[in-house]
């Protein structure tokens, strides 16, 4: 498997332990009313794309899935792809790198086509390449994610070039492409800027979990599941109403954030000299202070005064205090 087997025959049973119980941990996929809804989005997708395309204007459809960072948009979108085989053979996918030009769009399209430019063609020259390799490939849908990356720091000219670049790839006679796009809500706003987009678009928004109202989902499924029966630990009187709203408001309620800190936490918990079974508190402050960088002051998992502390990552916070 991956060519990782040396690494994995040298692990002791302590390390052997700790890695099947994050395989555990990774594998398991929380299912929501929202992937339904993506579920629908999509088949409605394909449907309104192939019935265009059978009939006397053909043109490509556009999805976007909106979100904050880490609210689950592309683990969810590759779930939902691959409960449709047909799409996903049919679909080229492309993350967009960061930075990124509209010609390094082009050009990760391309790449992702198997077609790497050794020239360093104009954009529009690129893009060309790109109309020509979407057909002689068949791609007819297409799907890109961190859509925002492209966006970020473009003045609004850049932006009207990009928008047309799409419009002019869904509207092409004789090679219309459908789009996925999806990232950040500045996704959306770009999609509603030009009238033809947007008349061909539908957006899904991926919103935040938030005290009270996802109490539930977050105690009954995400804790019970990734604590006890994943991680086979007990969770003591730890999922107080206090500790679920810490544990939504370190996360900013992004539902990707709350999972994946669980799961830190029962690896802290597995690793803690005094562990006897039951995850603490301190083991979410742990999980929480390595992903973070922060002070024991500033740890939402500690503090008394959590509700006044903003989650943002405190390396991020550095790094731009020094400007870098
Ligand atoms: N429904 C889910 N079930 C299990 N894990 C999830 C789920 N949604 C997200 N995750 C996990 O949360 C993390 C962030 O999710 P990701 O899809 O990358 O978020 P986004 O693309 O919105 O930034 C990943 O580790 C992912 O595996
Ligand atoms: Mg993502």
């Amino acid at each position: 498997m991956h060519g990782l087997d040396d690494l994995l025959e040298g692990m002791d049973p302590a390390r052997r332990h700790r890695y099947d119980l994050t395989q555990r941990m990774q594998k398991r996929y929380f299912s929501t009313r929202r992937d339904k809804t993506l579920g629908n989005e999509i088949t409605r997708w394909i449907d309104v794309t192939v019935a265009s395309l059978a009939g006397p204007h053909p043109e490509g459809r556009i999805l976007a899935v909106i979100g904050d960072p880490g609210a689950g948009k592309t683990r969810a979108i590759k779930r939902a792809m691959s409960a449709v085989p047909a799409l996903e053979q049919s679909t080229l996918c492309v993350t967009a790198p960061r930075p990124c030009t509209l010609k390094q769009l082009g050009r990760t399209f391309l790449s992702a086509m198997g077609y790497d430019l050794h020239r360093d063609l104009r954009e529009h020259l690129t893009w060309e390449k790109v109309r020509d390799h979407l057909e002689a490939n068949r791609v007819r849908f297409v799907w890109v994610d961190e859509l925002q990356h492209v966006l970020d720091g473009k003045h609004d000219a850049q932006v009207a070039a990009i928008s047309d670049t799409f419009k002019n790839l869904v509207q092409r006679r004789s090679w219309p492409v459908s789009f996925l796009f999806s990232g950040l809500p500045a996704v959306s706003s770009f999609l509603g800027r030009d009238r033809q987009i947007e008349r061909r678009s539908r957006t899904l928004e991926f919103g935040s979990l938030s005290f009270p109202a996802s109490t539930g989902l977050i105690r009954e499924v995400l804790l019970s599941t990734i604590v006890e029966t994943d991680g086979g630990m007990g969770l003591g009187d730890l999922a107080t109403d206090e500790f679920v709203h810490r544990l939504c408001h370190a996360t900013s309620g992004a539902l990707g954030v709350v999972i994946d800190l669980i799961r830190s936490a029962v690896l802290e918990a597995a690793e803690r000299p005094t562990f006897n079974g039951t995850i603490q508190i301190c083991d979410f402050a742990e999980a929480y202070a390595s992903e973070r960088g922060c002070e024991p002051s500033e740890n939402i998992f500690l503090s008394s005064r959590w509700h006044e502390i903003q989650p943002e990552n405190s390396r991020l916070r550095q790094l731009s205090a020094e400007g870098a």
